[in-house]
């Protein structure tokens, strides 16, 4: 990091002399730079999603709605028995069958401006892409009707619908509803609406130049009537309004968005992040204050940690209600921030603020707005009510004018244990939901799904440690402006809205992780081992004791018992590679998951970097010689766990490789089936490892080791993943091998340790830099070492056949892994 560069783009963004910051909260803001670009360097590791899943992998297949004819399908509402999307598009409101396997459009109602509405638009200078009727606010009134408005060729409308006949309603009135304070004009601009008891209470922009900004409520009746707010006085500054929430156990609708802090003067147009309240029972004041909220008041949310400069700018927020039992003061408020700054504007933050520090903050004290200049002060001044109280109806009107002038909190809202939830240091997200998750022990996890600019959707889980990215999947391609997530909690799916269509992601897809240890380094709180059907399923649908250890996601311990895995493409073995003298080999190996480490074994065990090469992509490298032949294994470490995801065998080519005898018995090749198939981790099943190569052999090894395998099981000695090394059951004549299989445990033991230690050695060469490694040299040093590879075989085509086969790294790695894009270390492109 360099602190000159980042300090002077700091104060030229701010346009900023330099000794105001001090008076700035937090005090002492430029010593707080340096600091700050000290931490960043904690944040870079971690996050990185444990699996990835770009559009059309086959572990995660999404259901699409899309059409031609529908475009910017971004407004989403779900019946309530979540079988039923509505969702508002341009020019057309739908209802889609979202209840069974394929999105399906049910009904489609046509509401676009006139070709004359549309010209006038685009008269008044106005692009003609943004000329139609974006529809923006969607919400059910009551068990029949529902409430639509869009932005009508920027001269907003609304309109009644009835959900059950799914048909437009004459408004009462019988002419069209104006959507005037209700819609944005423009479709860019975001608004939030939200409806309460058959009101609606909307935060947007009032007026065609966007510059009229209005928190208000409409469709209220009899003595309850509509309230807007008091604009004299600058209640708002240029807000951009993310989101409003309602809490019935204070009767208060709360808004989310962000504004012109002017409060704090002295910088140039400071974004500042808030929390506004107003009481549903609010019904304005009878003088001062008539037809107004007399219960406005707003906070600052500050989304930052001690020593840090604030994520000022919301981008999303939403409420997570508190585990049941546990008072409401307990909910949550999940917001995704980034910044104004361009010393962190790729990251983005999430922060949670509870309901209870909400309410200390509203119930605070408020700061003073001086009538003349306009400027804010914390001066003390006799108080004459508490703004923000709900039932001021009938207050005196110098009770309102205290409250219509106090406003503003004077203590900012931190977030919960004042700590950042989560990081992300190259993402920006923009949109999230979160769940609570009960795990199989019944601890509660909240599981956020985060959206990212780049269209990944990222589920991860908030740890004791920090948060944890179970996956990410794909759900567009191209970067949209506008977007939306939803999520369905009862049928457990993700909804994301975009420009591309509506996309259905199920929260998890448990079946993918084939084995035990696969289950459980998911550390997914959504899905569990579940040890009599073997298989990796909904943490709901077991009912036993399952496999799961969410918190580290430790194997050991949840996959000890000797439980045979579910069998995909038979015993295991290892992949014959013959080659001649001075060729390149080239070995792949699969990527078991991003935050494994790979590492490979090979047959003078430490694999000096003299001879060999190990690029960044797992694979090996290395030049063919008589002390080069011999067994390869590469070993995936992920979380103390550890498993060969590939083993080779290197032969001479002139030597002949009988398929029926055995292979001469070196401890290394007692080793192989340690190698089981279900090792292949995040391959789809069907690409999991290739056909045998020496079959009679492998399956022969294989048993003694099965029966070792047990023997250790029964004592515990083993911890190693048992049950995934368990590969054939019922054997049951090689007690004779007792001897030698305890001679193999020694082995195994002795590889472990000198593995180990070479695990050391390695983390701490670590930071060596890879170029200098004589390795490369050598290899690009000798034009012709690299001819052989070019007329090589892969092994997979034809080592079935004859057992020869040229090594070719590239359709090694493509044939024979059969790895999808996503996990053989050619990683697609992430988000960034
Ligand atoms: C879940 O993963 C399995 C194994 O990769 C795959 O066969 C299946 O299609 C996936 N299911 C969904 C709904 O993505
Ligand atoms: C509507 O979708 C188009 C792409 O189909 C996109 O270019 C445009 O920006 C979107 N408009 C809005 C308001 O989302
Ligand atoms: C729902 O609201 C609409 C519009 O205000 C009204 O006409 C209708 O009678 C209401 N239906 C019910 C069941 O309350
Ligand atoms: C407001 O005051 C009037 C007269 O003082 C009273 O009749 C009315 O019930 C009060 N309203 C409320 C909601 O307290």
């Amino acid at each position: 990091m360099h602190r000159q560069p980042l300090k002077s783009s700091f104060a030229s963004d701010c346009t900023l002399p330099s000794p105001v910051w001090v008076t700035m909260e937090p005090p002492g803001l430029l010593s707080v730079v340096v600091v700050f670009v000290g931490l960043l360097g904690t944040f870079v590791e971690g996050l990185t999603p444990r699996v990835s899943f770009p559009i059309g992998t086959p572990g995660r297949s999404l259901s699409r709605f899309n059409s031609s004819d529908v475009r910017n399908t971004t407004t989403l509402l779900l019946s309530d028995d979540g079988d039923t999307l509505f969702v508002g598009a341009r020019d057309f409101v739908l209802s889609l069958d979202v209840g069974q396997e394929d999105i399906v459009v049910k009904s489609k109602l046509d509401w676009s401006p006139s070709n004359n509405e549309m010209n006038d638009c685009f008269m008044k200078g106005k692009k003609k892409a943004d000329c139609h009727n974006f529809i923006r606010v969607l919400q059910f009134l009551n068990s029949t009707h529902m409430y639509a408005c869009g932005t009508f060729a920027f001269s907003p409308r609304c309109t009644y619908i009835n959900h059950e006949t799914f048909s437009f309603v004459t408004s009462p009135s019988g002419k069209p509803e104006e959507g005037r304070g209700r819609c944005p004009y423009d479709p860019y601009q975001r608004n939030s609406a939200i409806t309460v008891d058959g009101e609606l209470y909307t935060g947007t922009v009032a007026d065609y130049m966007g510059n009229r900004p209005v928190i208000s409520r409409h469709l209220s009746e009899g003595s309850h009537i509509d309230l807007k707010l008091d604009d004299t006085l600058g209640w708002l500054e240029d807000p951009t309004f993310i989101s409003s929430s309602f809490v019935p156990s204070e009767e208060k609708i709360y808004f989310f968005f962000s504004e012109v802090g002017r409060e704090y003067d002295f910088i140039d147009k400071f974004t500042v992040s808030r929390i506004a309240q107003v009481c549903t029972s609010d019904v304005g004041g009878q003088r001062t204050l008539q037809k107004r909220w007399t219960t406005f008041a707003k906070a600052q949310l500050l989304c930052k940690s001690d020593n840090e400069l604030p994520y000022n700018i919301l981008q999303d927020i939403v409420t997570l209600p508190p585990p049941e039992g546990t008072p409401v003061d307990e909910t949550l408020f999940f917001g995704i921030f980034t910044s104004q700054w361009s010393v962190n504007s790729g990251q983005s933050v999430v922060c949670a603020f509870r309901l209870g520090d909400i309410k200390a903050v509203f119930g605070g004290n408020y700061k003073v707005l001086n009538r003349d200049t306009l400027r804010w002060s914390t001066r003390v001044q006799e108080k004459v009510a508490n703004p923000g109280v709900c039932g001021l109806h009938n207050a005196s009107d110098n009770t309102l004018r205290f409250v219509k002038e106090n406003f503003l909190a004077e203590d900012s809202v931190h977030p919960a244990r004042r700590r950042l939830t989560l990081v992300s240091p190259d993402r920006r997200y923009t949109h999230l939901a979160a769940q609570r998750v009960q795990a199989s022990g019944g601890r509660n996890y909240t599981v956020l799904f985060l959206l990212t600019e780049a269209g990944y959707l990222h589920k991860a889980v908030l740890l004791d440690d920090g948060p944890h990215i179970i996956e990410e999947v794909q759900v567009f391609e191209q970067p949209q402006p506008i977007k939306s997530v939803l999520l369905s909690i009862s049928k457990g799916v993700v909804f994301v809205g975009s420009s591309e269509g509506v996309v259905r992601v199920p929260v998890s897809n448990c079946s993918y992780y084939g084995s035990c240890a696969e289950c459980v380094l998911a550390r997914d709180p959504f899905c569990a081992w579940d040890h009599s059907n073997k298989v990796c399923a909904p943490t709901i649908s077991i009912q036993d004791q399952a496999g799961q250890d969410v918190e580290r996601g430790s194997v050991q311990g949840q996959c000890t018992s000797p439980i045979m895995p579910r069998s995909r493409s038979g015993p295991e073995k290892f992949k014959l590679v013959s080659v001649s003298l001075k060729e390149v080999v080239r070995l792949q190996c699969p990527e078991a998951s991003r935050l494994a480490r790979r590492e490979w074994v090979g047959p003078d065990r430490l694999l000096s970097p003299e001879l060999y090469l190990q690029p960044e992509d797992g694979s090996l490298q290395f030049l063919a010689t008589a002390d080069t032949l011999g067994q390869y294994r590469c070993i995936s470490m992920e979380n103390d766990y550890e498993q060969a995801l590939a083993v080779y065998q290197v032969k001479q080519k002139s030597s002949p490789t009988p398929e029926t005898a055995p292979p001469s018995e070196t401890p290394t090749q007692r080793l192989l089936p340690t190698t089981p198939a279900d090792s292949a981790l995040t391959l789809p099943p069907t690409v999991a490892m290739p056909e045998p190569a020496a079959s009679a052999t492998t399956r022969q090894a294989s048993r003694n080791f099965t029966y070792w395998v047990k023997q250790m099981g029964e004592t515990g000695a083993e911890s190693r993943g048992e049950e995934a090394l368990l590969l054939e059951r019922g054997s049951t004549y090689l007690k004779e091998l007792v001897v030698v299989s305890m001679l193999l445990a020694g082995c195994v033991f002795l590889l472990v340790a000198i593995g180990l230690y070479r695990v050391r050695q390695r983390c701490r060469n670590k930071t060596a830099p890879q170029d200098s490694s004589p390795g490369r040299d050598s290899e690009q040093g000798d034009p012709h070492e690299q001819e052989p590879l070019r007329d090589g075989q892969s092994p997979c085509s034809n080592g079935k056949q004859n057992g020869q086969a040229a090594p070719n790294g590239q359709a090694n790695g493509v044939m024979c892994n059969g790895t999808p894009k996503g996990s053989n270390g050619h990683l697609p492109n992430t988000p960034t």
